[in-house]
């Protein structure tokens, strides 16, 4: 069983951007803390990917079929505003949980939107660093279900 984990623009700055909001947790805890909670919830392998560009996120999605399982995905701010995103995920017809760190529901009219939760099977939101781990455990139980 495997799962990858798609990161969108300026999570790459975690730790340093708005602590306020995201933490003071870097991108690489948030990458060792998926890699610990995936292997927990019995996957082989937690493949953990950022980019800052639309395009590298949608080549990425594309590229798991028929490598992993099943994605765990913060589009970041690609959240609010990409359709391109949204049909990668139902072209690859993977299991997807979408994850946002802060609780974008209670944050600005513009975060209110989600154009890829319409292709995920849950949302995790406002769970900071521990959404991630939250998120893989369900995509494990979802995938060993059946
Ligand atoms: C975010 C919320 C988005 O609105 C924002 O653009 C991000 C991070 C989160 O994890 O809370 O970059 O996805």
């Amino acid at each position: 069983m495997k799962a990858l984990v798609l990161n969108g623009p300026n999570l790459n700055m975690l730790g340093v951007r708005e602590p306020d909001i995201y933490g003071r947790e870097t991108y690489e805890d948030l990458v060792a803390l998926c890699k610990k909670a995936g292997a927990d919830a019995g996957f082989d392998e937690v493949a953990v990917y950022q980019s800052n560009h639309e395009g590298d996120l949608i080549d990425q999605i594309q590229q798991a079929l028929g490598t992993y399982d099943g994605i765990v995905i913060n589009p970041a701010a690609y959240t609010h505003t990409s359709v391109g995103l949204l049909d990668a995920v139902k072209a690859v017809s993977l299991p997807c949980i979408e994850v946002h760190i802060s609780a974008v529901e209670d944050r600005e009219e513009f975060r209110q939107i989600s154009y890829v939760r319409a292709a995920c099977i849950k949302t995790i939101t406002g769970e900071g660093l521990q959404g991630y781990a939250h998120a893989l455990r369900l995509l494990a139980d979802h995938l060993q279900r059946g």
